[in-house]
């Protein structure tokens, strides 16, 4: 084997826009975000009050020690002082409790925002159109479940929803130093506008960097996705060696990235830190200077000296929180952009027409179909089935006979002409109402990692006889029985456990279960092997009985057995009746006999 495999294809339009960053307040975004507070309004209200408390709090400590050595150390005074002892303790006591609850309010609130926001989300994506799921890379909308919301969570615990706040203990802090000394508080601050230079040109780099990393994770996520579910593919053609290289490439690229970030982070905590003891060292100058004079308080001193600390501490967090409240935005745009996805297969609800008791006539009437903007599927498809008919549709690969399928169970509309149900459009029947009247089984039976009995019922209230029933006559209880734990083994990721022939039983005994009226099938194409054919075939049997069916077939069994053939060709049926007249004819189902269906005989 030397077939050149294909590395993962890369998305890196895609992650860039998985990576992008918003701005860091933007109004419409937060007034949307606000409804999943409202809910916890109480949580919030009690966060809120927190906040000033605790800054508050935080701010008269220095003025305490002020006080504490103006009016009692120097003068030595011991009078009172008790009083100021029992402030100061209690400042630090109540700062811990309320900055205890501010902390563990903003999660709170913020852990059960994202729960909000996930479950919607989850809402979202199983009402939406199968032909948007289709389109999008599933890796793709699990990242907004999960990577978007997180960061949203992220802007929760890191404290960035209170940047407000911070600005304002900031000021706060400025606004007790000036009325102490402002002329020393502008000495004091002669450099801020230099920091505030200097942290704005990084910022630059720092966000770009930030940037990185994000996409950088996206591409190592998606990478990973693809290579281990890949992984026979890459075993088997023995493409390890360049597997590798690419994901040491992206390893690579991860760590550089992060390293970016990282040297960024030091470089802002450095300068921070420096700005901050040149500004101590102010401080001192001017105020060892001003001692001399007498100009200056030493209990002014002091607190000046903690206000300072106070002030550059939370600078450098500020930085970073403004990273996560633009990256939060920018998650919420793409969360909110899911949201607002309009499913284009609505349902109608005070309008729906009531379903008929009986299904007499299933018509598709000159059905046009296509896909999006792409190339017109089926041309103007008329096909029509009666109670208890059972209709097979033939026809080569691509012709549009899964299409078909799609439609009649309206994961898609037919974008020109109708398909009825007794005369009337499936458009206006309530969606949920026309699928329970319907059984499905696709081309490629999808199985969840569950039990065979869970994926059979697929949590509807069936009883155990006509459980009983229907798998012993779609023979999926032959498959169950020859397996360890029956009826509750566990079938693995998309069924991997079993054989592809077990799997279509088990999808046959999910369709019987239901006592659907209307039975669509696609059948599979894999061809099984004899034993498992066997079984097949009188699973088969077993569901079309006395049923209306519309059978995507690929077996001569199911085929003679259907009332009509429908050969489909290039999105229209070409020929249409019996077998016999339809070999007679001599026309394309002969042509398919010969080539495809005649084996069956053997
Ligand atoms: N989700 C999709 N988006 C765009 N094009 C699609 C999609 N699904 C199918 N097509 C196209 O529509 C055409 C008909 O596909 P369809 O699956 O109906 O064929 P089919 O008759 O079922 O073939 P087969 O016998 O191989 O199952 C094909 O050309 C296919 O490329
Ligand atoms: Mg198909």
């Amino acid at each position: 084997m030397s077939v050149a495999t294909q590395s993962p294809p890369k998305k890196a339009r895609e992650l860039t826009e998985d990576a992008s960053f918003g701005k860091a307040y933007d109004a419409r975004l937060l007034r949307r975000l606000f409804e999943y507070v409202r809910p916890h309004r109480g949580l919030f209200i009690w966060a809120l009050i927190s906040y000033p408390i605790a800054s508050a709090l935080h701010l008269v400590q220095p003025y305490i020690v002020k006080v504490a050595v103006d009016e009692h150390f120097i003068p030595k005074v011991s009078e009172g002082f008790g009083w100021l002892v029992i402030a100061f303790v209690s400042s630090i006591v109540f700062e811990f409790g309320a900055r205890f609850g501010q902390t563990y309010l903003t999660q709170l609130l913020g852990q059960n925002a994202t729960r909000d926001l996930r479950a919607q989300l989850f809402e979202k994506l199983q009402v939406v159109d199968v032909a948007y799921i289709e389109r999008n890379p599933i890796g793709r909308l699990m990242t907004r479940v999960t990577n978007d919301v997180e960061s949203l969570s992220e802007m929760f615990a890191t404290g960035a929803v209170s940047i407000v706040g911070d600005i304002v203990t900031l000021v706060g802090i400025v606004i007790m130093m000036l009325v102490l000394d402002w002329k020393l508080t502008l000495y004091t601050f002669s450099l801020v506008p230099f920091l505030a230079a200097l942290l704005l040109f990084f910022r630059r780099f720092a966000r770009t960097a930030f940037r990185d990393v994000r996409r950088e994770i996206a591409r190592l996520n998606g990478f990973l996705n693809e290579a281990i579910a890949g992984m026979s593919l890459v075993q088997v053609f023995r493409q390890q060696a360049a597997t590798m290289r690419e994901f040491e490439e992206i390893n690579t690229a991860h760590r550089d990235a992060n390293i970016r970030s990282i040297r960024f982070d030091a470089l802002t905590y450095a300068i921070v830190e420096g700005v901050g003891t040149i500004a101590i060292a102010t401080v001192l100058l001017f105020g060892i200077s001003g001692f001399e004079h007498g100009a200056i308080e030493v209990g002014v001193f002091v607190a000046f000296i903690d206000y300072v600390r106070r002030f550059f501490g939370p600078i450098t967090e500020l930085s970073t929180k403004y990273t996560v409240m633009q990256s939060a935005m920018a998650s919420a745009e793409r969360c909110f952009d899911l949201l607002d996805q309009v499913p284009s297969i609505e349902s109608p609800k005070a309008t729906a027409e009531p379903l008929p008791q009986r299904l007499e006539r299933l018509h598709v009437e000159g059905v046009d179909f296509s896909y999006g903007k792409g190339q017109q599927v089926l041309h103007g498809l008329e096909l029509e089935v009666h109670r208890g008919q059972t209709v097979a549709i033939v026809g080569p690969t691509g012709a549009g006979k899964s299409t078909i399928v799609k439609l009649l169970c309206r994961f898609y509309d037919p974008t020109q002409g109708q398909i009825t149900l007794n005369g009337i459009d499936l458009r206006r029947f309530e969606l949920n109402a026309l699928r329970s009247r319907f059984a499905i089984v696709l081309q490629d039976p999808y199985l969840f990692d569950a039990s065979i009995r869970e994926n059979i019922t697929l949590g509807r209230e069936i009883d155990e006889a006509r459980f009983k029933d229907a798998t012993e006559r779609t023979r999926a209880a032959y498959v169950a029985n020859r397996l360890e734990d029956g009826f509750e083994t566990k079938v693995g990721e998309r069924g991997s456990r079993l054989s592809s022939g077990e799997r279509q039983l088990i999808a046959f005994a999910r369709a019987l279960v239901g006592d659907p009226e209307v039975l669509i099938l696609d059948e599979a194409t894999s061809s099984v092997d004899p034993e498992t054919e066997g079984l097949i075939q009188e699973g088969l049997r077993a569901l079309l009985e006395g049923r209306t069916a519309v059978v995507i077939a690929h077996r001569l069994s199911t085929i003679r057995r259907a009332d009509a053939i429908a050969v489909v060709a290039a999105g229209r049926v070409a020929e249409l009746g019996p077998h016999e007249t339809l070999l007679e004819a001599d026309g394309l189902y002969r042509k398919l006999y010969e080539l495809q269906f005649k084996r069956d005989l053997g």
